[in-house]
C-alpha cells in the first residue's frame, strides 16, 4: 500500500466511526436518565411554588420568579428526552408508557401546553402578584397531572 492509499483508508475507517457513532446516539436507557433528571428540577422547582400556593410556607415573590424560570426552562429541555426506542420496552427503570410513541402526537400536545403554561408562570411570577401567581400555578399543574394521567404508570 503507497502513502496515499493508507491514508484514505485510515480517513474512510475515521469517517465510518464517526458515522456509526452519530447514527447510534445516545443509549435508550441514558435518554431515559436524562428525562427523569429534568423531570427531577422540573419537581423541585414546583414542590416549594406549591407549598406557598397553599399557605404552607411565607410567600416569597423572589424565590418563586427563580422557581418559575428553571421550570420554564426545563420545560423546553424536555422533547429531547422523549425520542423513539427510548420507551419500556429497551428500558428497565421508567415509569413512560408505551402509548407515548404510539400515541405520539396527543403526547406531544400535552407537552405543548406544559411548555406554554410554565412560560407563562415564568412571566406571571416576575410581576409578583401573589393571586396571579396562585392562578396560573393551578394552570400549570393541571398540565402535568394531565399528561401523569395519560402517559405515565402510577
Ligand atoms: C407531557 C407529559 C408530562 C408532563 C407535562 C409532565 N410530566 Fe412528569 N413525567 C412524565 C413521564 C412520562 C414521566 C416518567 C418518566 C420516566 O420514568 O421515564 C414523568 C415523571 C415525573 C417525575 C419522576 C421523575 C423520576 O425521578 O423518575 C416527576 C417528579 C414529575 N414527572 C413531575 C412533573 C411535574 C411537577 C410536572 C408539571 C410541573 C410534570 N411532571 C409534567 C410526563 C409528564
Amino acid at each position: 500500500m503507497n502513502k496515499l492509499c493508507i491514508s484514505l483508508a485510515s480517513g474512510l475507517l475515521g469517517l465510518s466511526v464517526l458515522t456509526a457513532a452519530n447514527a447510534a446516539g445516545p443509549k435508550p436507557e441514558d435518554t431515559a436518565e436524562y428525562r427523569q433528571s429534568v423531570f427531577t428540577i422540573i419537581g423541585w422547582n414546583f414542590k416549594p411554588i406549591g407549598a406557598m400556593v397553599k399557605g404552607e410556607v411565607p410567600f416569597d415573590a423572589a424565590a418563586v420568579a427563580r422557581h418559575a424560570q428553571y421550570i420554564e426552562m426545563m420545560s423546553k429541555a424536555l422533547l429531547e428526552g422523549f425520542s423513539k426506542g427510548s420507551g419500556p420496552d429497551a428500558v428497565k427503570h421508567t415509569e413512560a408508557k408505551p402509548e407515548i410513541w404510539t400515541n405520539w402526537d396527543q403526547f406531544n400536545s400535552k407537552l405543548n401546553n406544559f411548555e406554554q403554561e410554565a412560560t407563562k408562570l415564568a412571566e406571571v411570577a416576575k410581576g409578583g402578584d401573589e393571586g396571579a401567581i396562585k392562578a396560573q400555578f393551578g394552570k400549570t399543574a393541571e398540565t402535568c397531572k394531565a399528561c401523569h394521567k395519560e402517559f405515565r404508570t402510577d
